[in-house]
């Protein structure tokens, strides 16, 4: 098992927003993990399996998080590490983490989509394991999450919010759950293609299929957040409750916001850690 510490990340209580939103709620603060993103529970499974089967090296896509999980992981498995980036679209502090692991980062003229493309075209072409959450042991990992959640809260929540980019984190919550989910609220930036929130500048999500099956087996909806939204909520986190994010992992708090839900108990996936994205500060 390839492992740096990830999971068993804290459920935390937030009083003043609970009280300004007129919701019980609860942070499932996933900036906490080795690499500063709930990535790592994937990651940490799917370079373990990697490995297991004798892997010449592993290659993503990414938004800037994944390929900072990758780097680490593959750096702790003794694996050589590629991963493709849209030119321009990626935080500071994760090229910094990438680069600093010495990863071969190819930054692509295109979207997060072509990017993605581009990876499953090197997996195929280079023998590499891709480890974008189209990996299964990616999606496994994840849904340790919300087996933690299950634990810390000692049941459902009424409603699980969370950021949605490409959706492999709702598919992965969705499995953790099991037989008896909550229902799942899911942020998406309106301007996916250019939102501020760099994590999820993804046109085109990748398990837009298995997430509308989600929506409908949980009576849940897609809220969509402008950028003032996403960024008023961003800033409420740090300055109400000290939980310094990236602007993405607001996402679910600013959709929970919106949503405008009265007295129910409510838990918020916050992704990735503010010191990621010192630029947007
Ligand atoms: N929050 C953060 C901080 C992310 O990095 C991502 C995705 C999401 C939310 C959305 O999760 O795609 O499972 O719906 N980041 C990917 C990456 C795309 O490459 O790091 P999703």
């Amino acid at each position: 098992m390839v492992t740096l510490g990830e999971g068993s990340t804290p459920l935390l209580p937030v009083p003043r927003l609970s009280a300004r939103l007129g919701v019980e709620l609860w942070v499932k603060w996933e900036g906490s993990n080795p690499t500063g993103s709930f990535k790592d529970r994937g990651m940490a499974v799917a370079v373990s399996r990697a490995l297991d089967r004798g892997a010449p090296g592993i290659v993503c896509a990414s938004t800037g998080n994944t390929a900072a999980s990758a780097a680490a992981y593959g750096a702790r498995a003794g694996l050589p590490v590629v991963v493709v980036t849209s030119r321009g679209s990626v935080a500071r502090g994760k090229v910094i983490q990438a680069r600093a692991v010495g990863v071969e980062l190819r930054e692509i003229d295109g979207s997060f989509n072509d990017a993605h493309l581009e990876a499953r075209r090197l997996a195929e072409a280079e023998g590499l394991v891709n480890v974008n959450s189209i990996n299964p042991d990616r999606i496994e990992g994840q849904a340790s999450a919300a087996r933690e959640v299950l634990e810390q809260l000692g049941g459902v929540p009424d409603v699980l919010a969370l950021p949605y980019g490409g959706g492999g984190n709702t598919v992965s919550y969705a499995r953790g759950f099991g037989e008896t989910l909550p229902r799942f609220v899911l942020g998406e930036a309106a301007q996916r293609r250019e939102t501020f929130a760099t994590a999820i500048r993804i046109a085109e999500p990748v398990h837009r299929r298995e997430v509308d099956d989600v929506l409908e087996r949980s009576g849940g909806q897609i809220v969509s957040l402008s950028e003032p939204d996403l960024e008023r909520a961003w800033r409420s986190l740090a300055r109400e409750e000290g939980i310094f994010c990236e602007p993405a992992s607001a996402a679910g708090i600013a959709a929970v916001e919106a949503a405008g839900f009265r007295d129910v108990r409510v838990v918020c996936v916050v992704t990735g850690h503010g010191l990621k994205d010192p630029d947007a500060v």
